[in-house]
């Protein structure tokens, strides 16, 4: 008996067809809840959008105004290997061959055949000079030409002659470059006072250098002769500001080459490359932030 009655309290509840209440509420009062809640989502989209817009607002087309990659910018490598090791044996071709292939292909953006074009690409020269200004960070002034980076200046690290890169003389090349940031202008080091005395030499006005060392003591005459090639063997102002992908879109980084010429066999040894400016520091936690470092074993037997 009093399931019944329970039963009919509840169909009560769902449509009483004396009140005409649906859930316990008359037709007028569910029109103001529907109303009520159209209104609040109606604001909330509202909200959203106006959110969203506004911060498209602050965004402009040219200047990177969220930038994540600020100054001081990263320095990067070609080949870029499993956890910065190069191991190879020069007989074997199998064990560098990955490598080299990645060189090809990095350096292939370099082709002259990709410089050609004289509206997209004009001579800056193969000794560093200053700046090279290109007007305005906007889109009045059109897209901006890029300076030629010939590869023969890269030398026997150029790919061109010598298609494995020093490999098979177990001499191996290092293809560096300063990874790319809109409007930033590299400064050189204001005196050689700021750097390490064996890279002092490398300071001259307009370059930012670029040196190599022995990471660990114990390697200090293991690493041998490091050659440099490139412009001014760092990275040469012409190439600076970036005016970012819409109005830069040829630009090419400049590149500079090092070639291991005398490292030695059969053992780790591990090399640190930095860059020296006076806008350029390095980061304890970020292993590529104006330098890197990189493990050899070139083995022998
Ligand atoms: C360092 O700079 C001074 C002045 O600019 C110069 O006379 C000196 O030769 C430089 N030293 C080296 C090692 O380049
Ligand atoms: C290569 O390095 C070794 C020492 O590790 C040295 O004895 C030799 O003279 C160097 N060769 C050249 C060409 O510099």
């Amino acid at each position: 008996m009093s399931a019944n009655k329970d039963d009919g309290g509840w169909k009560k509840f769902l449509w009483n067809s004396d009140t005409g209440e649906l859930l316990g509420r008359t037709g007028g009062s569910w029109i103001k809840v529907t109303l009520f809640y159209v209104v609040f989502f109606f604001c909330l989209g509202g909200i959203f959008v106006g959110t969203i817009q506004a911060m498209l607002l602050t965004l402009d087309d040219f200047r990177p105004t969220w930038q994540d990659r600020v100054a001081p910018p990263g320095l990067t490598h070609s080949p870029q290997s499993d956890k910065g090791e190069v191991n190879f044996h020069p007989k074997e071709m199998d064990s560098f061959q990955p490598l080299v292939k990645a060189m090809r292909k990095f350096m292939s953006l370099y082709d002259d055949s990709n410089q050609q074009d004289n509206m997209k690409f004009e001579d800056c020269g193969a000794e560093p000079a200053d700046y090279k200004d290109r007007g305005d960070l906007d889109s009045s002034t059109g897209t901006k030409r890029a300076c030629k980076f010939p590869r023969e200046l890269l030398g026997p690290c150029s790919g061109l002659e010598d298609r494995d890169f020093g490999f098979s003389q177990g001499k191996p090349c290092l293809i560096v470059k300063l990874n790319r940031i809109v409007n930033f202008r590299p400064r050189p080091p204001a005196n050689n006072d700021s750097i390490p005395e064996d890279a002092q030499w490398k300071v001259q006005p307009n370059v930012i250098p670029l040196h190599c060392t022995h990471k660990k003591e114990e390697d200090a005459d293991k690493i041998g002769e490091i050659k440099y090639y490139g412009i001014g063997g760092g990275f040469p102002l012409q190439y600076y500001p970036y005016y970012g992908k819409r109005l830069h879109p040829h630009y090419l980084q400049p590149l500079v080459a090092l070639q291991f010429t005398n490292l030695t066999r059969n053992t780790e040894l591990r090399v640190e490359c930095k860059v020296y400016g006076q806008n350029i520091d390095y980061n304890e936690k970020d292993r590529y932030q104006g330098r890197f470092d990189i493990k050899f074993n070139i083995q022998d037997s």
